[in-house]
């Protein structure tokens, strides 16, 4: 059985301040919430002060990337140990605003992976066609592309403490979200993808979430798909309520 996972990439919004806030305020929505994994992607500023809120609560904490070296020269980076540090369990990688405006490839998203996994963290490795891909025909080679590309080289334990949240770009900040059916089908697919390159035991307690105007109102009926795991949520978690109504939506 794969316990869904809910999680709110606040992606470049809220001071530390409003980030105190926003989770406190989630935390006592949520706090009877059980069966579910419920995860804050607040900006690095925030980390520190957001963990001090959830410590000890039923919500755990995320980054929205990282890079893969430990230390050294790299300046304006921010490694895996320092996020540990600042209390993260898991990290987002591969997100496609990193891919389309910060230079993310397959090969800097398989080596960030792999650093995460390197001390014991939970990557959520995003993957996801472009418009043009869905419409040219293009969303599996673009999907096989992007999770192959992540899980390189990763054991079948390793792949186990992976997340991966497939996210259409095209129904990321749109409003358009994926039809349940459409959802279903790829996250069918990338099971598939796994199965072949691993085994069905696998493959079957990854867990996939679907990413794209994820909104209280939408999130029941996309994860009552079978081999929809959960959402990663951008907008609707930049407020407790619709967060929490998300996160109850999903058991
Ligand atoms: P929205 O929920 O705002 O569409 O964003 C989705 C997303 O990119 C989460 O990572």
């Amino acid at each position: 059985m794969r316990t869904p996972i809910i999680a709110g990439n606040w992606k470049l919004n809220k001071t530390i301040s409003e980030a105190v806030e926003l989770t406190t305020e989630l935390k006592d929505l949520v706090t009877a919430t059980n069966n579910v994994d419920i995860v804050v992607a607040p900006p690095f500023t925030a980390l520190d002060a957001v963990n001090k809120v959830v410590k000890d609560t039923n919500i755990e904490l995320a980054a929205q990337d990282v890079y893969w070296e430990d230390s050294g020269a790299f300046t304006g980076e921010v490694s895996v140990p320092m996020l540990k540090d600042a209390g993260c369990e898991y990290v987002i990688v591969g997100h496609s605003e990193r891919r389309q405006f910060f230079n993310e490839t397959n090969e800097s998203v398989n080596l960030k992976a792999n650093a995460v996994l390197s001390h014991d963290m939970k990557p959520i490795i995003c993957v996801g066609e472009l418009l043009d891909d869905r419409e040219a025909g293009r969303t599996e080679s673009v999907i096989k592309n992007h999770v192959s590309g992540a899980v390189e080289k990763l054991t079948s334990d390793a792949l186990l403490s992976c997340i991966i949240a497939y996210e259409p770009v095209w129904a990321i900040g749109t409003g358009k979200t994926a039809t349940p059916e459409q959802a279903q089908e790829v996250h069918n697919y990338i099971r598939n993808i796994l199965k072949e390159t691993y085994s069905d035991e696998i493959a079957s307690q990854v867990r996939i979430q679907y990413g794209g105007s994820v909104k209280p109102e939408n999130a029941a009926e996309l994860m009552a798909q079978p081999d929809v795991d959960g959402a990663l949520v951008g907008g609707a978690s930049l407020q407790a309520e619709s967060f929490a109504q998300i996160v109850k939506n999903a058991i």
